[in-house]
């Protein structure tokens, strides 16, 4: 099962995505995480894109498409994979049908942006795997530290308010128009859109999309 996951920032693609991991057995592919990844790495992507993803702003198309194109080819993502965070742009989605690259579902998570501040105040991430969690709606067993790991959960650099609310801007402008796309794929028969409230609570928002993707 291929699978689209969209949504503004904060808005739980993240979150779901782990659920729906565990569910399907099929990998996430987060170009956030892997560009985090990378960062991490000190490799020349992640010195690029650092100051970019700092000041809540896109990375380059072509960065990303390469990305993506070159992960999708890997063993684990035969069987489907996950689409957290791409496409983001028309370009990428352009870029993505004419690769071939199909997909079965497209979930457009729908939340509203003061909803969206507030989850990023709390949110904490494990920066190894990409976990992410809430200290209020979403908290690990331990305060502060991993489920699996053990290991300190942090804060994201771009989940500064004035950050969020501009990487919310860029959504609005850029990403959304992804909406309509994708329906109109749908209209097609090229996959199936669904919309959900992912301003409700974590486990009905896994609820609902365990039954709508069987
Ligand atoms: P990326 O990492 O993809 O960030 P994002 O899309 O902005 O999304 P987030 O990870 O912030 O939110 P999420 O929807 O995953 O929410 P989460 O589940 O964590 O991208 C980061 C940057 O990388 C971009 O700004 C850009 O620079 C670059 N980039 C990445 N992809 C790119 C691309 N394709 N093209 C160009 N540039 C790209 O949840 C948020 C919080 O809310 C958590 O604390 C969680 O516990 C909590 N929460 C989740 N669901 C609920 C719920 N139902 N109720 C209450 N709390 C909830
Ligand atoms: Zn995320």
């Amino acid at each position: 099962m291929r699978i689209i996951l969209l949504g503004a920032p904060g808005a739980g693609k993240g979150t779901q995505a782990q659920f729906l991991m565990g569910k399907f057995g099929i990998p996430q592919i987060s170009t956030g995480d892997m560009l985090r990844a990378a960062i991490k790495a000190g490799t020349e992507l992640g010195l690029a894109a650092k100051k970019v993803m700092d000041e809540g702003k896109l990375v380059s198309d072509e960065i990303i498409i390469g990305l993506v194109k070159e992960r999708v080819a890997q063993a684990d993502c035969q069987k489907g994979f996950l689409l957290d965070g791409f496409p983001r742009t028309i370009p990428q989605a352009d870029a993505m049908k004419e690769a071939g690259i199909q997909v079965d579902h497209c979930i457009e998570f729908d939340v509203d942006d003061e909803i969206i501040v507030e989850r990023m105040a709390g949110r904490r991430v494990h920066p190894g795997s990409g976990r992410v969690y809430h200290v209020t709606y979403n908290p690990p067993k331990v305060e502060g530290k991993d489920d699996v790991t053990g290991d300190d959960l942090v804060i994201r650099p771009d989940d500064e308010e004035a950050t969020v609310r501009k990487r919310l801007g860029i959504y609005h402008e850029q990403t959304k128009p992804l909406v309509d796309y994708y329906i109109a794929e749908a209209d097609a028969g090229n996959c199936q859109y669904h919309k959900v409230d992912g301003s409700q609570p974590v486990s009905e928002v896994s609820e609902k999309l365990g039954k709508l993707l069987g």
